[in-house]
């Protein structure tokens, strides 16, 4: 594999650039062969071009072999769920992992929550039944509730984790998640070796607080994967911590969980874990798993040695991590 690999970069607003900075600074020292071209989208790229996804950076994107993305300000929407439909990337993975050396509400926590991408509530059917009433619609499909599962299952198989929990509403959503379920269900019937559960998410929601050590692959759709990874977030240590990748037909979308930070923005104090966390991710992605896991180690290594930024009571500067990092990752 030493051919290099065209990366689209998209830094976006605020802290985005930052953190993509530092992570396109780990990657570059991670030794694998890439090349980045950097593309405009956000809040920033409409006032100067009057639009915030010009199509350059669409057809950018979809001409590379992954993308790594930053994060967009109000415009965040429009950005965010436009790449994901271009680029095909029907799942969405959140690790949600606590390390040592970061103070947080359930060191337990080793949670991979694989959130359908593609449909659900967030398929954009929004409409008015009269005055004061609105309506949206959620679409379940058989192809992508399998899709999704069998995915969380081979994520599951792959990365030695024993069980996957369907997290659902079937006792409301009768029709909707009673296709989601029987699409899981199939999924597991190929997967003898693997534990499978199925979950109300309301129960999840309070167990993932009380007993987070019971959960380990999560698949879910679109809306309740949005919302539990959140929360999985606040019992580690927040969004600073949590990367996220979207793949599926197209080339991969990797981003930080985390918004533009416009509190902390152009002062270099963004925590940049989440970003040169998706950079690993990336990296597996393009099949570079040593280079991957050196990076991921690098990192709790920072953290368990205190070496942070403010956020975490630490006092590196965003770059001022990823020089860290790097300096791990040769050890
Ligand atoms: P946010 O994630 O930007 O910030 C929430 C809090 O976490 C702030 O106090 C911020 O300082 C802190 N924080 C976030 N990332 C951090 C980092 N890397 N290091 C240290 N602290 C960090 O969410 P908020 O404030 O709700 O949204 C701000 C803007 O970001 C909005 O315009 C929103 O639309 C956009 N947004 C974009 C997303 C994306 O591009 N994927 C996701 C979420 C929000
Ligand atoms: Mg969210």
């Amino acid at each position: 594999m030493s051919e290099q690999h065209e990366i689209a970069v998209i830094g976006g607003d605020g802290v985005g650039p930052e953190v993509v900075a530092a992570e396109l600074a780990v990657l570059e020292a991670s030794g694998v062969p890439m090349s980045f071209t950097h593309y405009q989208a956000g809040d920033d790229c409409l006032e100067k071009t009057g639009q915030a996804m010009p199509e350059e950076t669409v057809a950018g994107a979809k001409a590379a072999e992954a993308v790594v993305f930053g994060a967009a300000g109000k415009t965040a929407a429009e950005v965010i769920l436009r790449l994901r439909a271009e680029l095909g990337a029907w799942a969405n993975l959140r690790p949600s992992k606590a390390y040592p050396g970061v103070d947080c509400l359930r060191p337990e926590t080793d949670i991979m929550i694989v959130r359908e991408n593609s449909e659900g509530l967030y398929c954009g059917e929004e409409g008015e039944r009269g005055p004061g009433v609105a309506t949206a619609t959620r679409v379940i499909s058989d192809a992508a509730s399998y899709r999704i599962a069998r995915y969380a299952f081979e994520y599951a198989q792959a990365n030695d984790y024993s069980k996957v929990t369907a997290v659902h509403k079937v006792n409301v959503l009768r029709k909707t998640d009673t296709v989601f379920l029987e699409a899981c269900r199939r999924a597991a019937t190929e997967f003898p070796g693997m534990i499978y559960e199925e979950a109300l998410v309301d129960s999840v929601a309070m167990r993932m607080v009380l007993e987070p050590a019971e959960f380990s692959v999560m698949v879910t759709t679109n809306l309740f994967g949005d919302i539990l990874s959140d929360l999985a977030a606040g019992l580690i240590g927040g969004l600073g911590l949590c990367p996220s990748a979207n793949v599926g037909d197209g080339p991969g979308l990797f981003e930080p969980v985390h918004g533009t930070a416009p509190d902390i923005a152009g002062q270099g104090k963004a925590n940049p874990f989440a970003a040169i966390f998706c950079g690993a991710m990336l990296l597996k992605y393009l099949g570079h798993v040593p280079a991957g896991e050196r990076v991921e180690q690098a990192l709790t290594d920072c953290l368990a040695a205190g070496q942070a930024t403010a956020d975490l009571g630490g006092s590196l500067s965003t770059m001022g991590m990823a020089e860290a990092v790097i300096a791990r990752m040769g050890q």
